[in-house]
């Protein structure tokens, strides 16, 4: 797909992360859910310091309901899809036909994330922003 940039926003910072305790935030604008997850082990497309940091667009493939990390995986509440944080999030089970637009994400000095782009397109939009 292909990346699509945005202005950068600050999601979190690397400091006060937890493993598998998602952030949810909106991105590129303020109707588009996204998750961030520290996966504690490594994630294509990852980054800090042990590649396992990523982020997704949180609306669901198939028909647009809201995504949730759930033990490990990304796991949509409506007809449950399931999606693989590790693996780019590409779907694994289910109606979705497709995997959920990655974020990237660029970690500054002062360890704050930022997401400044998006590869894919989030469902239902002609357009992401
Ligand atoms: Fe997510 Fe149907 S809307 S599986």
């Amino acid at each position: 797909a292909p990346s699509l940039s945005y202005p950068a926003i600050r999601v979190g910072n690397i400091r006060t992360l937890q493993n598998n305790q998602p952030l949810y935030f909106a991105y590129p604008d303020s109707r588009a859910q996204a998750i961030l997850i520290k996966l504690g082990r490594p994630a294509l497309g990852g980054v800090g310091q042990n590649r396992d940091i990523v982020a997704f667009s949180a609306t669901c493939t198939h028909m647009g309901c809201g995504v949730q990390y759930k033990g490990g995986r990304l796991v949509c509440p409506c007809h449950y899809s399931m999606f693989d944080p590790t693996k780019a999030a590409q779907v694994y089970q289910g109606l979705a036909s497709t995997g959920l637009p990655r974020i990237r994400l660029r970690i500054a000095q002062n360890g704050d994330i930022l997401a400044n782009a998006m590869e894919g397109l989030i469902w239902g939009r002609t357009k992401n922003v």
